[in-house]
C-alpha cells in the first residue's frame, strides 16, 4: 500500500477511484481523532493473535514497536495523513507497513475495519465519558457547597414566573443538583453499554482464525466481548444513548442558564456573576452581559441536532455494517466537546455566583408570597380551606389597592377579612416563618436544605466510589 493510492482492495478493481469520490468517501479529516484508540486496539489485537499462535512473538513485538513509534509521530504532529488512504485505520496500517514491511500486513488478520472502527469509537467514548464525569462531579460538588452556604437565604419561588411562595436559595440550587444527579446516573448507565467489545466480529460474521475474544476484551478493559457479530459491527445505540444523555443534560444546563440570565438582569437583580464570566458591549458602556450562560443555552440546540442526526442515521439501516455509519463520528465528537465545555463553564461559574441577598429578600416580600401561609393559618384555626382561600384573596386585593404586603398590614386591617385572625398571625406572615414551616423531607426549610445537602454529598461520594 503506498501513501498516494489506496490499494487495499486494488485486486478487484480495473480503474482507480475517482478523485472526487475518494474525497467524498474519506473520513480521515475527522476520524484521525480516533488514532490513539485505533493503536490501542491494534496492539491488543496483535497481542491476542500472538497468544493464539497466529502471529509469532517476534512479529507481535515488531508490530507493537512500529505502532508505538507511529503514536509518537502523530503526537508530535509529524504524521502525514493521506486522503487517498481514506480513514484513520488505513493511514496507520499503511504507515506501519512502510516502517516494518511485510509483518505490518499481518496485523489485519482476523479483523475488519468494521469491527475495528466500532471498537475505536467505544474506546473513545469510554475515555470521554470518564473525563465528562470528572467535570460533572466537580459541578455537582460546587453546587452542593453553594446550596449549603445559602440554606438560609430567602428568595421568591415562582410558578408561571409569578411570585408564588418564598423559598431558600439553597433549596433552589439543590433542585438543580437533583437534575444533575439523574444526568450522572444516565451517564454511568450509558457507559455500561459503551464498554462492550465488537472486535472479533470482523466484517460481520466472525473469523476463521482461532481468536480469543476474551483476551482482547480484557486487554482493552472491556467488560465482555459483544455477543453477536452482526450486531457488534452495526450497533450504534451507545452513540444515541450518549447524545440522549447529552441532550437532557444540556436541557438542564439551559434551564439553569435561563435563570442565571434573568437573575443578573436589573429587573430581577438576584445575583452577580464575576466579571470573568461576562463580556461587555462595544457600543453600550454600561453593559455587562452574561455570555457564558447565554452560550450554554444556545449550544443546547446543536446537541439536540446531533441526537436527531444519529437517530435518523440508524433508522433504516439493514444489518450489518453500512458506510452510513461513518457519519456517526462528527455528531458524536461535537456532542462530546460541547458537553465537556459547557460542564467546565458551569463547574467554574457556579461556585462564583454571588447572591444579592437583600434584593432577593425584598423581591420575596413583594408579591404576597406568604398568602398561602395566611390561608394555612386560618385552616389551623378551624376555617375550611376554600373559605380561607377567599378571605386571603380579599386581603390581597386590599393590599394591592393600599400597596401593602400582608405582613405590613395592621391587625385591624387584617381583621376586616376574618376576626379569627389574632396577633400570632405575624409569625406566619414573615418570610422566615414561611420557609421554616415547610419542615419535612424535600421542603424548603433551612434545616431541611442543610440535611438535603449532606445527603447529596454522601450520595455523590457513593457514586464516585470513595464512600
Ligand atoms: N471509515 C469507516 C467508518 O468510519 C471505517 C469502516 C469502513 N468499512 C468499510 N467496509 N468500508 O465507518
Amino acid at each position: 500500500m503506498s501513501q498516494a493510492t489506496n490499494q487495499s482492495w486494488g485486486g478487484r478493481f480495473s480503474e482507480p477511484t475517482d478523485a472526487f469520490v475518494a474525497r467524498f468517501t474519506a473520513s480521515v479529516n475527522f476520524d484521525q481523532r480516533l488514532a490513539r484508540q485505533d493503536i490501542q486496539g491494534s496492539i491488543a489485537h496483535a497481542t491476542m493473535l500472538a497468544r493464539v499462535g497466529v502471529l509469532t512473538d517476534e512479529e507481535r513485538d515488531t508490530i507493537i514497536n512500529g505502532l508505538t513509534e507511529i503514536q509518537g509521530e502523530i503526537e508530535r504532529g509529524e504524521f502525514n495523513w493521506s486522503i487517498p488512504l481514506e480513514d484513520v485505520h488505513m493511514n496507520i496500517e499503511a504507515r506501519l507497513t512502510d516502517k516494518i514491511g511485510i509483518t505490518g500486513k499481518k496485523l489485519h488478520t482476523g479483523r475488519s475495519r468494521n469491527d475495528q472502527v466500532a471498537t475505536d469509537i467505544r474506546l473513545f467514548m469510554r475515555d470521554e465519558i470518564d473525563v465528562i464525569e470528572v467535570e460533572l462531579i466537580r459541578l455537582r460538588e460546587g453546587m452542593i457547597e453553594l446550596a449549603d452556604r445559602e440554606a438560609d437565604t430567602i428568595m421568591p419561588g415562582f410558578t408561571h414566573l409569578q411570585t408564588a411562595q418564598p423559598v431558600t436559595f439553597g433549596h433552589h440550587l439543590l433542585a438543580w443538583q437533583e437534575m444533575l444527579t439523574r444526568d450522572h446516573e444516565r451517564l454511568l448507565d450509558c457507559r455500561k453499554r459503551v464498554n462492550v467489545m465488537p472486535l472479533g466480529a470482523a466484517a460481520l460474521a466472525g473469523t476463521t482464525y482461532p481468536i480469543d475474544r476474551h483476551v482482547t476484551a480484557e486487554l482493552l478493559g472491556f467488560d465482555r466481548p459483544a455477543e453477536n457479530s452482526l450486531d457488534a459491527v452495526s450497533d450504534r445505540d451507545f452513540a444515541i444513548e450518549f447524545t440522549s444523555f447529552a441532550s437532557i443534560l444540556l436541557m438542564h444546563l439551559s434551564r439553569m442558564s435561563e435563570e442565571l440570565v434573568l437573575w443578573t438582569s436589573a429587573q430581577f437583580d438576584f445575583i452577580d456573576l464575576p466579571d470573568r464570566f461576562c463580556t461587555g458591549s462595544s457600543i453600550m458602556p454600561q453593559k455587562k452581559n452574561p455570555d457564558v450562560p447565554e452560550l450554554v443555552r444556545g449550544k443546547t440546540g446543536r446537541v439536540y441536532g446531533h441526537l436527531m442526526a444519529l437517530l435518523t442515521l440508524m433508522k433504516s439501516q439493514p444489518l450489518a455494517y453500512n458506510k452510513d455509519n461513518q457519519e456517526d463520528k462528527e455528531p458524536l465528537f461535537d456532542a462530546v466537546d460541547t458537553v465537556r465545555d459547557c460542564l467546565k463553564a458551569f463547574a467554574d461559574m457556579v461556585p462564583a455566583i454571588e447572591p444579592k441577598k437583600d434584593s432577593m429578600y425584598d423581591a420575596a416580600r413583594r408579591g404576597f408570597s406568604t398568602a398561602t401561609d395566611l390561608a394555612d393559618y386560618l385552616v389551623r384555626k378551624g376555617v375550611a380551606f376554600r373559605d380561607a382561600h377567599e378571605i386571603v384573596g380579599l386581603s390581597v386585593a386590599y393590599g394591592l389597592k393600599s400597596k401593602k404586603d400582608l405582613s405590613e398590614m395592621t391587625l385591624e386591617e387584617l381583621k376586616q377579612f376574618s376576626d379569627i385572625i389574632e396577633q400570632d398571625v405575624f409569625e406566619v406572615l414573615t418570610l422566615e416563618g414561611s420557609v421554616a414551616a415547610r419542615n419535612h423531607i424535600g421542603g424548603t426549610a433551612p434545616d431541611q436544605v442543610r440535611a438535603a445537602a449532606s445527603r447529596a454529598r454522601e450520595a455523590l461520594a457513593v457514586l464516585k466510589g470513595d464512600a
